[in-house]
């Protein structure tokens, strides 16, 4: 298939588009480098071998996006590009929900002026709000705190009307859980402009001396340890669930969790940082941050059940993969 990756620079998106050139896929990139560098095309290229069609463009844009439609034949889109830095989106709610929403309007009706029926839209845990985990596809949405986590309900919102309105549109829903990791080969991972706002690309920071300490939000839940509790899963596992929805596809709009079902504590992920690389990290707990739930964690059966998907690397992987990438980042 021919697939339409926007955002495909980023940290996700790289990932899968790689991904989808070894499944034997064909790839165009479409990404405006608003949170990501053109280098990573380099990178994705000598990683694989192979080149990557890419346009620098905004999805918003929908003159532009006619454009790369017409000059293509595309069998599937997925949808990564986003602006996904929860602070930020309350400081900067119009332009979150513009670029998130707008960009999602553009690219339906391309698809369907295209006769493009397969569309993988990025969504993500934070519209379960503060249901209790494990979280499961079929729950009542909660009510989200921030501007981004309500761009995400309202695109899962949107392309539920598309789907009654063109009922031949295969729609996936895949609402990812804490995406952590980085290409074993060191090459590609989570380069974040400015300071971090994920607990992560944090530590990673710190253990490089970036950043000097640490900040834990809270050790006051009714968790393991008093920390907060998520579902890290490995962006390597995240991207091929992206392989499987695409090529699983089913007509009408169907909704996954793309998690490993594994809960791991702010705490113990330090842990492990600390033990897989042999570096301390130096930490301080202070308040709760606003908006943070206890505890949030993935059932994911139904991916492995209806697109044969679990994830496969553990919290050791991980952490092993997001240093070696960050030790020799430039
Ligand atoms: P990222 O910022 O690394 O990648 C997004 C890419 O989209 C960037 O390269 C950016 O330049 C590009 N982009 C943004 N707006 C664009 C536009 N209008 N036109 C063209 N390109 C545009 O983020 P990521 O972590 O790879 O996330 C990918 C998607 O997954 C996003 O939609 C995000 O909301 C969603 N998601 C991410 C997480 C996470 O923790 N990383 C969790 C849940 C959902
Ligand atoms: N945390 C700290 N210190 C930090 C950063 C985070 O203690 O400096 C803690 C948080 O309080 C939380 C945990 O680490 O308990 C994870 O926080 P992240 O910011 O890494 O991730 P979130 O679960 O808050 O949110 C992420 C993405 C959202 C996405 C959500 C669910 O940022 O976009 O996962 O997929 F919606």
């Amino acid at each position: 298939m021919q697939i339409l990756v926007t955002g495909g620079l980023g940290f996700i998106g790289s990932h899968t588009a790689l991904l989808l050139k070894e499944a034997g896929h064909d790839v165009v990139i479409v990404d405006n480098l608003s949170n990501s560098k053109l280098d990573v095309l380099q990178r994705i290229k000598k990683i694989s071998n192979v080149d990557y069609k890419f346009y620098k463009a905004d999805v918003t844009d929908e003159a532009k996006m006619k454009e790369i439609f017409a000059r293509n034949k595309f069998d599937g889109i997925i949808h990564f590009a986003g602006l996904k830095a929860v602070s930020e989106s309350i400081s900067k709610p119009l332009e979150y929900y513009y670029n998130n929403v707008v960009s999602t309007l553009c690219l339906i009706k391309c698809a369907l002026e295209y006769n493009v029926e397969r569309f993988v839209f990025s969504s993500s845990a934070t519209v379960y709000g503060e249901n209790d985990s494990p979280l499961k596809e079929d729950m009542k949405l909660g009510l989200t705190t921030n501007p981004y986590g309500e761009t995400k309900v309202i695109n899962e919102k949107i392309l539920r009307d598309v789907s009654v309105a063109y009922p031949h549109m295969a729609i996936s829903l895949l609402r990812y859980f804490n995406p952590i990791g980085a290409h074993p080969s060191g090459l590609l991972g989570e380069a974040p402009n400015g300071l971090p706002n994920n607990l992560m690309p944090f530590i990673t920071q710190v253990a490089s001396n970036k950043i000097k300490s640490l900040k834990v939000f809270g050790n006051d839940y009714e968790t393991v340890d008093g920390t907060g509790v998520r579902d890290y899963i490995h962006v390597m596992d995240l991207a091929k669930g992206h392989i499987k929805a695409l090529e699983n596809i089913k007509i009408g709009v169907n909704v996954y969790n793309l998690g490993t079902g594994k809960g791991t504590s702010v705490l113990e992920l330090i842990n492990a940082f600390e033990k897989i690389n042999n570096i301390k990290i130096p930490y301080e707990i202070v308040e709760r941050r606003k908006g943070d739930v206890a505890a949030c964690f993935a059932d994911a059966t139904k991916a492995y059940k209806e697109l044969g998907w679990k994830a496969e690397l553990t919290i050791e992987d991980m952490v092993r993969d997001a240093w070696n990438f960050e030790k020799d980042y430039k």
